[in-house]
């Protein structure tokens, strides 16, 4: 097969772009591993930026997300009995929209015969090709039948543990790693949230997040120790602890109910640069990641796949092989800022084990000076709802 772009996996991010191609004209064919089912089950944050939804609004899917979307002016930093509201309306003129990631993924997926965009799922070994060269190539097979499909470009968009990125030559790349000492245990419920906006709680027992789906599903985090294991949190011992760690207030309006959902996901924070070599451009996961405290994943992934598809716009449509080389610059400047926005809000949420009085204490002065300066609230707030891309 020949096309002009073969994508690498079918998760926001490779949609998202097929689409915007699709859109452009550009021929495309994206490859994903696991069958669409799977693809759905998995349960990611769900906070959209004004970027995040003007994509979707440019491609003509945003119908569910404007009827069903929770528009969010603000939401909340808890520390003890402090609740300090981030006001981003009023600070910015801007919103959030609060929409599973799932639900985005499901408004891509089912648009992708109507837009003509080809995605082959179970598409195993895949394999990049000549990646240096005018030329590459990528090889899978489906059914055990070795295939093959040569291009011009291949877009690595197949998450943090896909073949893309290390098809890039370790001499020409540079790791930047950040491991944290531990991981959010989430749980999802049919049961109506606490509050209205989200509260992100840093607790004397740890970090915990009120978070929703809609009026309806609730989504919570706390933080635990990467040893712990889901198995020892039955669904009340999650719910006795968040009541403590999200303060009284919250936790009179709690309703508890049985998990949909539960899982322990670790924090990190990693960028691999460049995001380009040669004919392979990397977006989303697939380049970086970024602690959920701040919720930039997704959104990180559709401002990726914003600057690929305008450079690739350009390199198909103009022959300007400049976007292309330009295009990792670009995106990485991007990426940089929401890196220390996840990680300085972590930094400033959580308990670190590591920590002593005086780490504390410097989380006490950043939470009474953010309490009390419009100023330090509009650098959470523009961050918050995403900076322009
Ligand atoms: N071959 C084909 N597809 C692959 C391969 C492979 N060898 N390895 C991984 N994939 C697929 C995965 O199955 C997945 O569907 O690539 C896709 C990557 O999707 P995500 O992990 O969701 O990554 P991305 O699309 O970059 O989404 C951005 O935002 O909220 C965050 O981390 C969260 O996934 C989210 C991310
Ligand atoms: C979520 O709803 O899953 C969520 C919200 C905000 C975050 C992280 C996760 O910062």
């Amino acid at each position: 097969m020949k096309t002009q772009v073969c994508i690498v996996g079918a998760g926001p991010a490779g949609l998202l772009l097929g689409h915007l191609l699709c859109a452009e004209g550009i021929e495309c064919v994206v490859l994903e591993r696991r069958p669409p089912d799977y693809v759905l089950g998995r349960i990611r944050a769900g906070v959209l930026e004004q970027t995040t939804v003007s994509l979707m609004e440019r491609l003509g899917l945003d119908a569910r997300l404007k009827q069903e979307g929770l528009v969010h002016d603000g939401f909340n930093l808890a520390d003890g009995e402090r609740l300090i509201r981030i006001d981003i309306a009023g600070l910015t003129g801007k919103h959030v929209v609060v929409y599973g990631q799932t639900e985005l993924t499901r408004d891509l997926m089912e648009a992708r015969e109507a837009r003509g965009l080809e995605v082959i799922y179970e598409a195993a070994d895949v394999t990049l090709h000549a990646i240096h060269s005018d030329a590459p190539f990528v090889t899978y097979s489906k059914n055990d039948v070795p295939q093959r499909i040569d291009c011009r470009i291949v877009a690595g968009c197949d998450g943090s543990h896909g073949p893309s990125r290390q098809a890039i030559p370790a001499a020409v790349a540079t790791e930047y790693e950040r491991e944290y000492p531990f991981g959010w245990l989430g749980i999802l419920a049919d049961v109506p949230p606490c509050n209205h906006e989200l509260i992100y709680a840093n607790h004397s027992r740890g970090f915990a997040l009120a978070s929703m789906r809609s009026e309806r599903r609730s989504r919570y985090y706390i933080d635990v120790p990467l040893t712990e294991r889901v198995e020892d949190w039955p669904d009340e011992r999650i719910w006795d602890e968040l009541a403590i760690r999200l303060g009284p207030e919250a936790a009179a309006h709690i309703i508890r109910g049985p998990s949909l959902e539960k899982s322990i996901a670790p924090l990190r924070s990693y960028v691999f640069a460049p995001m380009r070599h040669g004919s392979l451009l990397l977006c989303g996961d697939a380049a970086h990641i970024v602690p959920p405290t701040g919720a930039k994943g997704l959104n990180l992934a559709a401002s990726d796949v914003h600057y690929a598809a305008e450079a690739l716009t350009k390199f198909f449509k103009r022959g300007d092989g400049e976007a292309i080389a330009g295009y990792s610059s670009r995106a990485l400047a991007r990426v940089w800022k929401a890196e220390r926005f996840s990680w300085s809000l972590t930094r400033l949420m959580h308990r670190f084990p590591e920590d002593g009085p005086f780490e504390r204490a410097m989380q006490v002065a950043e939470l009474d000076y953010i309490s009390s300066s419009r100023a330090a609230q509009t650098s959470i707030a523009e961050n918050y709802v995403g900076l322009p891309v």
